[in-house]
């Protein structure tokens, strides 16, 4: 299996992809690090340890990082995530039964590279705050770094500007360490995570599985698909996220392409979007892994079959 690091903002999306992740024997999901996006990381935290409770994942670290970009003020999209960064299901007041780690994001990813015999993926789905400061603060650690497979950008517009998608917007600086890294890097952006879209039929299908796990998914889909009604007047919400352990478990769900990916910092109306050289015109070296197309229905057949399984 891949050994994985997620790097999240649980957030509806996020939570379908550690579903994913820990469901599936492909993947070896060895931490769970969370960072300030569509809510604080004291929220996105919490999220996360809710989400491992209520389907069982036990025995995977949870660490809190960064709960600001490295410049600029912090964004959340309460309005797409709610108050909590995960409305919609009735979590209750209670804490949920998997623990926090004591140690920081940066320090659990630094712990699990040392330790696992292999290079690791990681794979982040919120901002990249946390990622960048690990690079900055761990060069020589780099190289057990298999590659990182990410979700964010857009190859044209953007979700939260006209330009710009929420991940990259929240912490530009941070995308650009990461894009400008060296590391082999797959970008999952709008273009294509749009085409990953929780249609009634999908949800019906997570219902018909008729498990607590399975409610709680259809709660997630449910709300998430009001707001994205609500903000974009899109009928069916996309499921951005788990493009990227979808990915690693099947390379042929998603064609890819080579691209010189830039991060615009200083655009008066552009700030956040990622200038993606498709045609090849700039010179610069193409090497950015590019998400183009999904196979939507090999997606969702994925999606389902992790609920179930986690589901009992
Ligand atoms: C991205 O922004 C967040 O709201 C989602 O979780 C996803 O990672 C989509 O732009
Ligand atoms: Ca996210």
């Amino acid at each position: 299996p891949v050994p994985v690091i997620l790097d999240c903002d649980p957030g509806h999306d996020d939570a379908f992809n550690i579903l994913l992740a820990a469901a599936h024997p492909a993947v070896e999901l060895l931490a769970i690090t969370t960072v300030a996006g569509n809510q604080t990381v004291e929220k996105t935290t919490l999220n996360a340890r809710r989400v491992c409770s209520a389907a069982g994942i036990r025995g995977v670290p949870i660490a809190a990082g960064r709960d600001r970009p490295l410049h600029g003020p912090r964004r959340v999209a309460e309005n797409i995530h709610g108050g909590s960064g995960l409305d919609g299901p009735g979590f209750g007041e209670g804490e949920p039964d998997v623990p926090q780690d004591p140690r920081d994001a940066l320090t659990l990813i630094r712990d699990t590279l040392l330790a696992h015999p292999s290079p690791v993926t990681l794979v982040p789905t919120g901002p990249l705050t946390n990622v960048a400061a690990f690079l900055l603060a761990h060069p020589g650690l780099a190289a057990r770094i298999e590659r990182i497979v990410l979700m964010g950008g857009s190859t044209g517009r953007g979700n939260t500007t006209p330009a710009a998608e929420f991940n990259i917007l929240c912490d530009p600086e941070a995308a650009d360490i990461v894009l400008g890294s060296g590391l082999p890097v797959t970008m999952f952006g709008l273009d294509v995570t749009h085409q990953a879209r929780a249609t009634p039929e999908v949800v019906a299908r997570i219902a018909a599985l008729g498990t607590p796990l399975s409610r709680l998914c259809v709660e997630l889909l449910t709300y998430f698909a009001s707001t994205y009604r609500e903000v974009y007047g899109l009928d069916a919400p996309p499921l951005h996220d788990p493009l990227t352990v979808a990915h690693l478990i099947d390379p042929s769900l998603v064609r890819l392409v080579r691209a010189a990916v830039r991060v615009e910092l200083r655009g008066t109306y552009t700030r956040g979007a990622t200038v993606v050289d498709l045609d090849g015109v700039t010179g610069l070296p193409a090497e950015t892994e590019v998400g183009v197309e999904l196979d939507a229905d090999g997606f969702w057949d994925l999606i389902v079959e992790a609920v179930r399984v986690l589901g009992g």
